[in-house]
């Protein structure tokens, strides 16, 4: 079992009868998938799964787990999902797989909101290995990367067939940006308050635990 295996298997252990569980986007998010409905199917545990993006949603199906639509809940149990960097404090950045908006939604209408991440993932400060994305309706994105640039360098992100911009789920456009100033809880306000940013990647005071693999073991962070 690698290492994003063991920490997906180790997150089994929150699920218990009859939650509804978020389910996240992304290699580890996908162990977990797999792991959880081998678990539901066979002790009988009745979860219903609500997804945070199309892919996470196609996953679910295949593997057996019952989806149920966003539409359809007002709070999730769990939810847990993966991240591209984590700090001490459990600030998270995410936002690789383009679903920003429903990821954050089911990260705050989470009793328990769980991280699970190999210590690859571990930063001193968010903004350290990736930069930040922001997804920005489409008519905005211009007057957006003016406001953000007085902040930070970056640009629109551009499509996987390098022949337009990339779309996120919701019909969106992302712009990625480095800030040299990695102040996590002013740029997250910054990015908050920045009109035409439909959601970013800083995950602030949402994380209520992580879990941590590193070469077949596993330390936890909680809030207090
Ligand atoms: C998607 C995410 C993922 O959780 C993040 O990219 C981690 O992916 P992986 O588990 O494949 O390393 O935030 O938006």
């Amino acid at each position: 079992m690698n290492d994003k295996e063991l920490v997906a298997h180790q997150a089994l252990q929150y699920v218990s009868e009859n939650m509804i569980v978020g389910l996240g986007t992304g290699s580890t998010a996908n162990y977990f998938i797999d792991a959880l409905a081998k678990r539901n199917k066979e002790e009988k545990l009745n979860i219903r799964a609500v997804s945070s993006s199309v892919v996470s949603m196609i996953k679910a199906k295949e593997a057996g787990l019952p989806i149920i639509a966003m539409e359809q809940i007002k709070e999730i149990d769990l939810y847990i999902d993966g991240a591209d960097e984590i700090d001490a404090d459990l600030s998270l950045l995410k936002g690789r797989g383009y679903d920003l908006v429903r990821e954050k939604l089911l990260a705050r209408s989470a009793k328990k909101f769980i991280v699970i991440v190999d210590e690859s993932k571990i930063v001193k400060k968010i903004g350290n290995n990736f930069p930040i994305p922001s997804e920005v309706q489409p008519f905005a994105w211009e007057i957006v990367k003016n406001i953000l640039m007085k902040k930070g360098t970056g640009d629109i992100r551009i499509n996987a067939a390098k022949d337009g911009y990339a779309i996120t789920s919701c019909g969106n456009f992302v712009l990625d940006f480095n800030y040299p100033e990695k102040n996590t809880a002013e740029l997250n306000a910054l990015l908050s308050q920045t009109p035409g940013i439909v959601e970013h990647g800083i995950f602030y005071n949402l994380a209520h635990g992580a879990l941590i693999s590193n070469n077949g073991k596993i330390r936890e962070i909680w809030k207090n």
